[in-house]
């Protein structure tokens, strides 16, 4: 399937350590000017890599999207450290023939969720200051932006999470991970 034929399939779900190989492989995929849209200047194939392997292990909550079956666009949900969870990082990656479509907002729509059930306060978004597509992005989430000189910081204030907001994501976590486990080498949906 071509990038053309993506709407109306799209499956969008939390990322579980099952799906190692596929995020390797999506972060792989991204073009030069991609990734430099995503990492803030020019990476290297091996930073990628191990950029990749690590994630799920530093307890980044991953959400994909799977608009003809593979993994095109990650986005990606971070306690900074010292402040967690009152504070978090977002990030987002879609892979160059798959941007435009939609995958990116529907993205932040679940990362912007999952922030606001963990009791996330204040969500950061950094991203090079010609970034516009994401700066619009943030600003449909009415994000303040703050710009510097090469970056702008996307601050994104969120209510508390609302019973509704919790089982909702419960509900979609809960119908992603079947499909992932259907994905599973070995499991229900190969080979069949
Ligand atoms: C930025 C990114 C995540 C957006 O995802 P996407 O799937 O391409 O974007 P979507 O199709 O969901 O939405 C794009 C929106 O930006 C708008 N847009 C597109 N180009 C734009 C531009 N140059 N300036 C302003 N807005 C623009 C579109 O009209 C659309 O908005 P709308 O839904 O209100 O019409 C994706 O393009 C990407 O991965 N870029 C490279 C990496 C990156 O920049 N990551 C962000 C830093 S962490």
């Amino acid at each position: 399937m071509n990038a053309e034929s993506a709407s109306g399939t799209t499956v969008i779900r939390r990322l579980w350590p099952s799906d190692q190989s596929q995020i390797t492989e999506h972060f792989r995929q991204l073009d030069g000017q991609t990734r430099r849209m995503r990492f803030g200047g020019a990476v290297s194939e091996n930073f990628v890599e191990q950029y990749a392997g690590k994630l799920i292990e530093l307890g980044t909550i991953l959400y994909g999207a799977f608009p003809d079956g593979h993994l095109r666009a990650v986005g990606e949900l971070r306690g900074l450290l010292d402040d967690w969870p009152a504070s978090a990082e977002a990030a987002f990656s879609v892979q160059q023939p798959w941007q435009d479509k939609g995958l990116g907002a529907a993205l932040m729509d679940r990362v912007v969720a999952a922030a606001q059930n963990r009791g996330v306060k204040s969500l950061h978004m950094i991203c090079l200051k010609e970034n516009e597509k994401m700066q619009h992005l943030a600003l449909k989430h009415d994000a303040i932006l703050d710009f510097n000189r090469y970056e702008v910081e996307a601050k994104l204030d969120r209510p508390w999470p609302t019973p509704f907001s919790v089982a909702e994501e419960i509900a979609n976590d809960a119908q992603g991970f079947v499909q992932a486990v259907l994905r599973w080498p070995g499991g229900l949906g190969q080979g069949a």
